[in-house]
């Protein structure tokens, strides 16, 4: 199961002076049970990718394959399984929480589950559960306004609504973006939760190298509306050209590593997380 594009290219106001190809040939497969980063500079096709992932976005060549379904369907029974197949996939916007716009939080996850046609008592069972996956709970928080939230939460409401559908796969565009390091290191806490204990798969969009060494088993890399790389965080971090061509830089934790490797110390000049670097250096001074 995956989610696969095929030559998907994408163009911004077509046959206007302001055209702008955004996507160019673009092939990948996002499998089920990964947790698949991507990256690169502001403007390299990030967010026109990902919307293509639930048909948001409809390419000008290629296709879109959700589960072995195309989710554009042509003819009437085609459109039908189209849309079964794009109910898979979960999208969370970048400042998602700026599309909440009911009384009550419970109202507001409601929608989407609502919009699926399903009973009222099914509906607040996928509200409480959806709650309790972003941690909050019910029953302190189903009745007040989701703008008396704080930024991080208000973001989990949005994020739950979405979760509220089921989606086998959960598509974040920048999820952590314009809050601060503790909303930042819980939401990223909640999303890796996702993933280890309820499987879902999970592609998220970041600027932050530490978020995506810690978390992710797959790294792509985004330049100029093509496919530059997509392999192991690892092996992309270990390709310094590709990281001075593309803008990226390694993981706070790694450059430092390489720089007492370079002075002379054998410290693991790989580790890509703190907790990795931890253990590298405790070696290195027999701290137990
Ligand atoms: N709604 C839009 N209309 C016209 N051009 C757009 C629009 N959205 C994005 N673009 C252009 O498409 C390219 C890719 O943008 P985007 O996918 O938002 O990149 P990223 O998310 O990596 O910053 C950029 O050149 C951007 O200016
Ligand atoms: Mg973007």
């Amino acid at each position: 199961m995956s989610i696969e594009l095929k030559n998907v290219t994408y163009v911004y106001m077509p046959n206007t002076p302001y055209e702008r190809i955004a996507l160019k040939d673009v092939s990948l497969t996002i499998e089920t049970g990964s947790f698949t980063a991507i990256a690169g500079h502001t403007g390299s096709g990030k967010s026109t990718l990902v919307q293509h992932l639930n048909g948001l976005l409809v390419p000008a060549a290629g296709q879109v394959l959700v589960d072995g379904v195309s989710i554009h369907g042509q003819d009437k029974a085609a459109k039908i399984k189209a849309w079964h197949a794009r109910q898979q996939v979960g999208m969370v916007f970048q400042y998602a929480e700026t599309q909440l716009f009911e009384e009550s939080i419970e109202k507001d996850i409601a929608f989407g589950p609502q919009n699926q046609g399903l009973d009222e008592a099914e509906v607040r069972e996928r509200v409480k559960e959806a709650m309790d996956l972003v941690g909050l709970s019910y029953n302190a928080y189903k009745d007040i306004s989701p703008f008396a939230l704080s930024g991080g939460q208000m973001r989990r409401v949005a994020i739950a609504g979405v979760l509220a559908m089921r989606p086998k796969y959960l598509i974040l565009d920048e999820p952590a973006a314009g809050l601060d390091p503790r909303g930042r290191e819980e939401l990223m806490a909640t999303i890796q939760k996702l993933h280890k204990k309820w499987k879902l798969t999970i592609v998220f969009v970041s600027h932050s190298m530490e978020d995506i060494a810690q978390l992710a088993d797959r790294l792509i890399v985004m330049q100029g509306g093509e496919l530059r790389a997509a392999a192991s965080p690892a092996e992309i971090f270990a390709d310094n050209q590709l990281l001075q061509e593309t803008g990226l830089e390694q993981p706070q934790i790694m450059q430092i590593m390489q720089r007492l490797y370079r002075a002379g110390l054998p410290v693991d000049a790989q580790a890509l997380t703190p907790a990795a670097g931890l253990t590298s250096l405790r070696e290195v001074f027999h701290v137990k």
